[in-house]
């Protein structure tokens, strides 16, 4: 028997001594404040707790540790403590996903026992163990700063309350998110609900021979096993083309180590995992294809039709050969870039549940319910109305939850078993399982003239798609749209092509693609400034893409284009510093490129205190939630913020995208000022309760911009950001600080445009230097979440972040996007400093210890 208290309350604990206190917490005393980001790993965070006054991991923490011993979660703070906690990180920004808030919340309050007073450098080693990825840090040590000042003088936080645009209006639910109240998806539970596991290939090219189940479907617990067999409707669905099946069939070869091969749904997560291995697969081994330099012309099928998936090639001016060979300078040199993984702390979940009448409703984290719910109606062969697809908001995606993953299995399980069913993944099956930063080799070749106007690029780009396509043929062609970087080159020539392997598949990440050619183009340009003797501020300013210049697509600029700003604004520090490197960057807003972007909201006036504004983006800590409230309340004239509800379903039947492309605060907020117009009319006449029961819906289209090669008028896409990042260098060759100038356009909300900036820099900065998820012969070098190189605190430098506003044409109030360009320019300057501190140049990511 295990004696211990629980937040001041006495417990007794009589099983497996060995069971984790994170167990205990989350699924015995269902304290969902305590978060698993890393399934036992012992490397988030997330799962911090109070023991004996001593911060420990639940998830390395037996019970029989905690025997004699008190512990406490959020819960067990003083009231007003937890307030002042919880408030102080909400006022400073420092909650975006909020997945890894209360673990910093509950460190944080350890920490100020002692040092009621810390400085930065007691906060960095005391937040040793935990990990944010979207943060960037800044803000949360700004919080526990503000926390003990708070404490100390014995103030109490009042947040701001002003939601007028412009104004650091605190985020929506932060402070819910913050002290863990909030529910994540695997936070959530149902009467009945049983848990799905995953059977995942073992090999990752293997023809599957049979598939045995006997054993696994005996295990007590289990309530059945399903295969491919079990799907009803369409089995290979995809989310640009259908070539990723939902579970693979005796006789067909696996394409890579996350396939799906069964699954098994029980009365436990534990007893399904159990399941999930005892099924007994027998396998004819391949030879795997996972060379991408040799995949185009490979023998080894991935898929039927050949391993190219996807080319974006166009030309744009003189023939690039001749105006190289008469260029004064010319650069020739070839890049690669490495794979990377999200990081997002909340891994993969979804909860699927019989809904009315033969329908299914599912609990996603994903980046885009309507296209969830478009797959899964197809999967099951369910009409639209059947289906309902409702967002949790989610810990964190960057990209890496706009494919289907756990969504489908969920949805499949609870059809046939007419039962709440969660799927919920563990962090190494995460990391098996959904699709990563491409990397690439790209062949640049980059003239200028002897004055150092650049003349000509030719660039030969191939990525890793994987096994699937995923977004693959978008971010190949983002890559192509991109490939001269933020600046005017009169003469292009780009081909940019997704290639099948049997690597782990890849798609979106953070920057789409962009972040690869930004870091080919800035390298390259450094090196002709290096060629030539150029000044590389004035190289970049004299070449800068300006209104009226053509992008690499040949889409001419018209109004909002601050870059030129963004230099200016690092020029003194540049120049001061002894090593630097610059690295510029150029992000679209948008799909664009001929595709339809748009929104559509819905406002209903339930009350005169409350509103329901239904929109459909993902709010995945960016902020997207609390912009849509600061718009509304802009048009409206509501005063009173707090009675906004903010819901995302697709039973609202809106019309949405995915949340992708740095598009949500330019087309939600267009549409909300759309659907405001009659509103604000009425409300000139009645006040909100006289408009109870009425709805205001409007939809903002963009269906202006053009495919890659129709016509001359180029508009690739409706709107860019801009950037300028500045890497500085001491003495000992070591990133002291980054200054980040970024045109977003108008701003909405200075905090959380910061916050996207400084979490993408770091992130940035662990793409540059750290990060890399190795595979060898397919299979995965680790499946450790501490070993991806992901950025703790200790490893952030200084991080100014400096606002250029050159509004935007047709965004909202001028307001452009931020959530990707944060990181574009990061690695090329980090590359490009390196190269200022000891002359030797990087071409490759991430940049190789030896050579710093
Ligand atoms: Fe414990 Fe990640 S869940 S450290
Ligand atoms: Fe820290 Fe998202 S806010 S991981």
């Amino acid at each position: 028997m295990i004696t211990f208290t629980l937040n001041g309350e006495i417990r007794q604990f009589e099983g497996c001594e060995d069971t984790t206190l994170l167990y205990y917490l989350r699924e015995i005393e269902g304290i969902t404040s305590v978060k698993d980001g890393c399934t036992n790993q012992g490397t988030c965070g997330a799962c911090l707790v109070e023991l004996d006054g001593k911060a420990v991991l639940s998830c390395r923490t037996k019970m029989k540790k905690v025997n004699q011993s008190s512990v406490v979660t959020i819960e067990g703070f003083d009231p007003v403590l937890r307030e002042t906690l919880g408030r102080a990180f909400v006022e400073k920004g420092a909650v975006q996903c909020g997945f890894c808030t209360p673990g910093f919340l509950s460190r944080t309050h350890i920490l100020l026992k002692t040092h009621p007073n810390p400085t930065r450098d007691e906060i960095v080693k005391a937040l040793s163990l935990n990990l944010c990825r979207c943060t960037g840090y800044v803000k949360i040590v700004d919080a526990i700063q503000r926390a003990a000042k708070a404490i100390h003088e014995k103030q109490s936080i009042e947040l701001n309350q002003d939601p007028a645009i412009g104004s650091s209006f605190p985020k929506y639910d932060a402070y819910q998110r913050a002290i863990g109240a909030a529910d994540f998806v695997a936070d959530m539970r149902f009467e009945n609900m049983v848990y799905g596991a995953l059977k995942f290939s073992d090999y990752p090219r293997a023809e599957i021979i049979k598939i045995d189940c006997s054993v696994a479907e005996k295990l007590p617990g289990v309530i059945r096993v399903f295969k491919a067999e079990d799907i009803p409707g369409e089995r290979i669905t995809g989310h640009l083309i259908d070539d990723w099946p939902l579970m693979l069939k005796s006789g067909e070869t696996t394409r890579y180590i996350g396939d799906v091969i069964a699954g098994v749904v029980a009365e436990t997560e534990k007893i399904a995992r159990v399941g999930a291995s005892l099924i007994s697969v027998e396998y004819k081994e391949q030879e795997p294809l996972t060379d991408l330099s040799i995949a185009e012309t490979s023998p080894i099928k991935v898929h039927k039709k050949g391993n190219l998936l996807s080319e974006t090639a166009f030309k744009r001016g003189e023939e690039i050969k001749k105006v190289l060979q008469s260029s004064d300078f010319v650069v020739n040199a070839t890049y690669k870039t490495q794979r990377i993984e999200h990081g997002f702390l909340e891994t993969e979940a979804a909860v699927a549940l019989p809904w009315g009448e033969d329908g299914i409703r599912i609990y996603v984290q994903s980046q885009g319910i309507h296209e969830d719910r478009r797959l899964i109606t197809r999967i099951l062969n369910l009409p639209e109305d059947k289906v309902d697809v409702t967002l949790v908001p989610c810990g964190g995606a960057f990209g890496g939850k706009e494919d289907l993953t756990v969504q489908g299995h969920a949805a499949l399980f609870a059809y046939h078993l007419k039962r709440p069913v969660m799927v919920h993944l563990s962090r190494d099956e995460s990391l098996k399982m959904h699709p990563k930063r491409h990397p690439m080799i790209l062949k640049y070749s980059l003239g200028c003239d002897k004055k150092g106007k650049l003349t000509g690029l030719k660039a030969d780009i191939i990525g890793d798609t994987g096994a699937y396509a995923s977004l693959g043929p978008a971010v190949l062609n983002r890559s192509a749209g991109h490939a001269a970087g933020a600046y005017y080159v009169p003469n292009v020539e780009v081909s940019a092509r997704a290639i099948y392997t049997n690597n782990l598949p890849c798609g979106a990440m953070r920057g789409f693609g962009v972040n690869q050619v930004t870091f080919a183009m800035e390298s390259a340009v450094d090196e002709l400034c290096d060629m030539g003797g150029f000044d590389r501020w004035q190289f970049r300013y004299d070449n800068a893409l300006q209104e009226g210049l053509r992008t690499t697509t040949g889409h001419i600029l018209k109004g909002g284009v601050g870059l030129r700003e963004t230099l200016l604004a690092v020029k003194d520090e540049f120049s001061k510093a002894r090593f630097a490197g610059l690295a510029m960057g150029i992000k679209n807003i948008g799909f664009g490129n001929g595709l339809i972007d748009e929104s559509e909201v819905k406002i209903i006036i339930r009350s005169e205190n409350h509103i329901v504004l239904h929109h459909s983006w993902t709010e995945m800590g960016q902020g997207v939630d609390t912009v849509a409230i600061q718009i509304l309340c802009r048009e409206t004239g509501i005063d009173n913020p707090g009675i906004i509800d903010v819901q995302h379903t697709t039973t609202a039947n809106i019309a949405g995208g995915t949340t992708t492309a740095s598009r949500g605060t330019f087309l939600l907020g267009n549409s909300i000022i759309e659907a405001a117009r009659q509103l604000k009319e009425d409300l000139k006449s009645a006040p909100l309760a006289k408009l109870v029961g009425k709805t205001y819906q409007a939809k903002w289209t963009c269906d202006w911009t053009t495919a890659p090669g129709e016509g001359d008028d180029v508009i690739s896409h409706v709107a860019y950001g801009f950037a300028t990042q500045l890497v500085i260098l001491n003495e000992e060759g070591q990133i002291e600080k980054v200054v980040a100038a970024h045109d977003a356009g108008k701003i909405i909300n200075p905090a959380l445009l910061e916050g996207q900036i400084e979490g993408g820099v770091v992130m940035g900065l662990g793409y540059a230097l750290t990060e890399n998820l190795v595979q060898k012969n397919g299979l995965l070098k680790t499946t450790k979440f501490g070993k991806l190189g992901i950025p703790k605190i200790k490893q952030v430098p200084e991080i100014i972040v400096k606002i250029i506003e050159a509004k935007d044409p047709h965004g909202p109030y001028g307001a452009k996007g931020v959530g990707e360009i944060g990181l574009v320019p990061t690695a090329p300057a980090v590359a490009n400093a390196f190269f200022a501190f000891d002359g030797q140049r990087r071409y490759e990511l991430p940049i190789k210890k030896e050579e710093k």
